[in-house]
């Protein structure tokens, strides 16, 4: 089964996937940015949710019920502040989508959203964090085969676009924004 790969602009909190992912911090108590609007459109239930989970490492994911979004689930996953980029970002942020996809594949789910992890508060450059969040997520669907789609969920068309090249250049086709995995199963 090849998985789709694609990218939109949009709010993730809108969208009816089976999982959306939360660019969230270690203490998994809500905060700004998607993080915020993730607890918010999701309810107090999310919240009092989280507050068993003990916190979350960088790097790491945790699963929970979506409540009150149209995602059945959310997993909270916690990026790498950017410094310098010679202090394990780069493998730190690939961390974030290899196990929020290993979480997914898990659990049986099947369609994922990604928000641009690490590139707002974090101040990871987005021009450096889209190709290795795309390589992260490519390598993880070649040993994942129940993931069916993968949506890069930006909040800027220009976020959108640079998701577009990057998969147009991957896939080899200059027309087509979205590209299967290339996997054979
Ligand atoms: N839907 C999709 N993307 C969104 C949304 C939304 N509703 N709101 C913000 N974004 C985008 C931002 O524009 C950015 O591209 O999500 C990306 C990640 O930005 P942040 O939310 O700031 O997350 P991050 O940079 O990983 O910083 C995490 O910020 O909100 C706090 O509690 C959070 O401390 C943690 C830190």
């Amino acid at each position: 089964m090849y998985a789709t790969l694609r990218a939109i602009c949009a709010d993730i909190t809108t969208l009816p996937v089976d999982v959306i992912v939360n660019a969230a911090n270690k203490t998994l108590l809500g905060g700004g940015g998607v993080d915020g609007a993730i607890h918010r459109a999701a309810g107090p239930e999310l919240l009092a949710c989280c507050r068993t989970l003990n916190g979350c490492e960088t790097g790491e994911a945790k699963i929970t019920p979506g409540f009150r979004l149209p995602a059945r689930h959310v997993i909270h996953t916690v990026g790498p502040v950017w410094r310098d980029g010679k202090h394990g970002e780069p493998a730190l942020l690939a961390a974030c989508y290899h196990h929020a996809l290993e979480l997914a594949a898990q659990a049986g789910l099947e369609t994922i959203a990604f928000p641009c992890i690490s590139t707002g508060v974090y101040g990871y450059p987005p021009d450096l964090a889209a190709p290795c969040a795309l390589s992260a997520v490519q390598e993880a669907l070649a040993r994942l085969p129940g993931i069916r789609e993968v949506i890069f969920c930006c909040f800027s068309e220009e976020e959108q676009r640079r998701y577009e090249g990057l998969l147009a250049a991957r896939s080899g086709k200059s027309d087509l924004p979205s590209v299967d995995s290339g996997r054979a199963d």
